[in-house]
């Protein structure tokens, strides 16, 4: 398969929401919903955001059509949203070999979304490692965390790319891991 990979620029903001409101939990379809969703509802003003400070928004194409895409970025774009304010808050509960994360040792990676057409194909191994490449130049660690009823997503994180669990919270009534890596 010829996929290319590439930090996205302005133009490339629509074509993304499309395919995250294919996943968004209000919008997908119940049948995909099984595979895996994203929450957060992203807008144009979100991604250009993240386009224009952070560089952070990273998509795969094949065949011209966007497939894939993953977002990184600092904690102070995510702290937008209560979700991310809490988790900076506790950023300091758990440590990654001894390490200890900080908001400025650190970003926060995901969400990560890959179009179904292309799931189990290595899009997501490619995607990831992207985005982690990119990333490593401005940060030595990486957090994310993924909802535990989400099983496709922590399958695909902790056996297709190197992340470890480092602790687990709730918030809002649902169950998360958190997870983490070196960048390097
Ligand atoms: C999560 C996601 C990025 C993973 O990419 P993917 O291409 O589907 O991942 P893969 O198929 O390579 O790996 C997932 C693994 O979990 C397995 N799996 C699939 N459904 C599963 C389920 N319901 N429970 C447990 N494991 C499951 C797959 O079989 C696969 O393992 P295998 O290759 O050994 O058979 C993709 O499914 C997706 O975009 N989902 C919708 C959005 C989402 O949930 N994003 C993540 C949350 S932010």
């Amino acid at each position: 398969m010829s996929l290319k990979l590439k930090v996205a620029t302005l133009e490339n903001v629509a074509e993304v929401l499309t395919l995250h409101y294919k996943y968004q939990v209000d919008s997908i379809s119940e049948q995909d919903k099984q595979d895996g969703f994203i929450t957060t509802a992203f807008t144009e003003s979100h991604l250009t955001r993240l386009i224009e400070d952070e560089n952070g928004l990273f998509i795969a194409i094949k065949n011209d059509k966007i497939v894939a895409y993953a977002m990184s970025a600092s904690w102070q774009f995510w702290c937008q949203w209560p979700m991310f304010q809490y988790m900076v808050d506790n950023l300091d509960d758990s440590t990654l070999n001894q390490n200890r994360l900080t908001i400025d040792n650190s970003y926060q990676y995901g969400p990560v979304c890959v179009d179904k057409s292309v799931r189990g194909q290595g899009v997501f191994e490619e995607i990831f490692n992207f985005s982690l490449q990119n990333m490593a130049k401005r940060y030595p660690f990486m957090v994310t965390f993924i909802n535990k009823i989400n099983t496709r997503s922590y399958q695909a994180h902790t056996r297709k790319v190197q992340l470890n669990v480092i602790n687990e919270f709730s918030f809002n009534n649902n169950q998360y891991f958190k997870l983490a890596c070196n960048t390097h």
